[in-house]
């Protein structure tokens, strides 16, 4: 198998995370016999400091030929001004428009020997195994108008939230199809009781399910998911969401396991392609210092191999080494509390032997 990874280290600790996970990559090559052709290309910060912009037109082209990205993280201090005309977050929306990356899956686990580093007590974590899926290109994230202006003298911003049921079934069906590899349960978030969108909402997401039998399809409120995401997280399997709720749950969903550093995502769209990146962000406090855990981006590969490259048996031999690393007692800095910890390319160095010695 022969395929074009595009790499957008981006800021931070996005460099050392890409750099480790593109060696374990590597590894996978030697052991499985594809061929990995890489390329580097800016986002974000980075991007903004050397061509002026969050996301160079070369790096969109890059991407679109390419079978499948990794991204590392973008943002920083340097570009925090959240009401600079250029931001590195427009780099990550942009490019999720640019290449219709409609779904965004956010795989939240529990793995074992990590039980202690979660704020939840241990019998509430037991058996929590569930995937966010996201609306990624759509909602009060993109819907027209927006904007700030002077209304009665008042400085005003606003936003519309909106979804057509074609962008709702296509987000709902692929949770469908989701569910079905999985516990086939999926849990519909939206705010029925409010938003004339959601209500909409709520009648797609019926019909899809009414389409989808096997699976069973429950809705729930926004308010009352965020509860029970800390009081039963076990309970669910799929949550399907528009993008904004999305946003805010997946962030919940991925701390209640204490290993926010191991979470990968991929982002998604109609063909193969997709954007792979650690759900973490760029952790500007340690950049450049070589701690970074890389096991977020080594487990987005995974995600990549699977859905871009299908090839699920190195994705799983990706996926039983860091378990491998993790029961062996090896830790980053982030895990360690204190203990000893190894550091970014030791840890991917780990997952490579683990790989090689299976
Ligand atoms: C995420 C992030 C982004 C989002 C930001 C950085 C624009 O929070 O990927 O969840 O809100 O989608
Ligand atoms: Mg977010």
């Amino acid at each position: 198998m022969k395929a074009k990874i595009t790499l957008l280290p981006g800021d931070g600790i996005g460099p050392e995370i890409v750099d480790a996970t593109r060696q374990v990559l590597e590894a996978v090559e030697r052991k499985s016999g594809h061929s990995f052709t890489f390329s580097t290309h800016l986002i974000g910060g980075i991007a903004i400091d050397e061509t002026g912009v969050p996301l160079p037109d070369d790096t969109i082209v890059a991407c679109r030929s390419s079978d499948a990205v990794l991204l590392g993280a973008v943002g920083g201090p340097k570009w925090d001004d959240p009401t600079a005309e250029v931001r590195p977050e427009q780099g990550l929306l942009g490019m999720r428009k640019a290449l219709k990356l409609f779904a965004n899956l956010r795989p939240v686990k529990l793995f074992r020997g990590l039980e202690s580093a979660s704020p939840l007590r241990p019998e509430r974590l037991r058996g929590v195994d569930l995937v966010f899926v996201r609306e990624l290109t759509g909602g009060i994230y993109f819907g027209q108008p927006k904007g700030k202006e002077v209304r009665n003298g008042l400085r005003t911003g606003f936003d519309t939230m909106v979804y057509d049921e074609n962008e709702i079934r296509r987000i709902v069906q692929l949770a469908c199809d989701v569910a079905r590899k999985r516990r086939k349960r999926v849990t519909s978030i939206d705010k029925a009781n409010v938003l004339a969108t959601m209500q909409v909402w709520r009648e797609v997401a019926t019909e899809v399910a009414k389409k989808n039998p096997d699976i069973k399809l429950d809705h729930q409120l926004v308010d009352s998911a965020a509860m029970r995401l800390v009081t039963e997280p076990a309970s669910f399997d799929v949550i399907v969401s528009g993008n904004m709720f999305g946003d805010i749950l997946s962030d919940e969903g991925a701390v209640l396991t204490g290993s926010l550093g191991l979470l990968p995502s991929a982002s998604l769209g109609e063909g193969k392609l997709g954007v792979y990146e650690p759900i973490h962000g760029s952790a500007p406090d340690i950049a450049g210092k070589g701690v970074a855990n890389p096991l977020g981006t080594i487990l987005s590969a995974a995600m990549l191999l699977r859905h871009s490259l299908d090839l699920d048996e190195d994705a799983k031999a990706i996926e039983a080494a860091v378990q491998k690393v993790l029961d062996n007692g090896l830790r980053t800095a982030d895990l360690s509390g204190g203990q000893r910890s190894l550091g970014t390319t030791e840890m991917a160095y780990a997952v490579i032997a683990a790989i090689e010695g299976a």
